[in-house]
């Protein structure tokens, strides 16, 4: 799938995401002990204050006010927004459960991060890169780079990831 460069740093932290979701759904089919649970609740954690928190906000502040105007439905956009705020709700109860609560969870959290970003891969990024002229879109990733840097200033340094080794959006 050819992306737009300027789209390059949110979709480098979606191979990260659809990693995590791999690791979570593989690691709890393989077993789901306390300690498998215990040690992905620990990813999770870790994925988010390093990348996704940032990412999240890097989307909601930048682009998605910016390419709402020209999309053909808007509703794809409340809906993308709808499901940060599930999957950060998760987080935060991922935190504090234990035994199969936790695993369940976890599940569902894995489940809709890896949904969420396929929508934004074949969907929104799709339309954008399809509606916005050349300059609009170097403009557009002029900002989300000044942004990625500054709301997530260590993307890409989660110590469980192998260069390469996520699968494509
Ligand atoms: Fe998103
Ligand atoms: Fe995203």
């Amino acid at each position: 799938m050819w992306r737009d460069p300027s789209l390059h740093p949110l979709s480098h932290q979606h191979q990260h995401g659809l990693a995590l979701s791999v690791l979570i759904e593989r690691g709890l089919k393989a077993d789901s002990s306390e300690k498998t649970a215990a040690d992905l609740a620990h990813k999770v954690a870790a994925a988010w204050e390093v990348e996704l928190r940032g990412h999240f906000r890097v989307e909601e502040e930048v682009l998605f006010p910016s390419v709402e105007p020209v999309l053909a439905s808007r509703a794809i956009v409340g809906e993308l927004v709808e499901q940060h705020r599930e999957m950060e709700e998760l987080i935060g109860k991922i935190g504090v459960a234990s035994g199969s609560g936790r695993v369940e969870l976890l599940r569902e959290f894995g489940q809709l991060l890896s949904k969420h970003i396929r929508i934004e891969e074949r969907q929104l990024f799709e339309e954008v890169q399809a509606r916005l002229s050349k300059d609009e879109m170097a403009s557009l990733g002029k900002r989300i780079d000044d942004s990625v840097q500054k709301v997530c200033p260590g993307t890409g340094r989660l110590p469980w990831e192998e260069p390469g080794a996520a699968p494509r959006a």
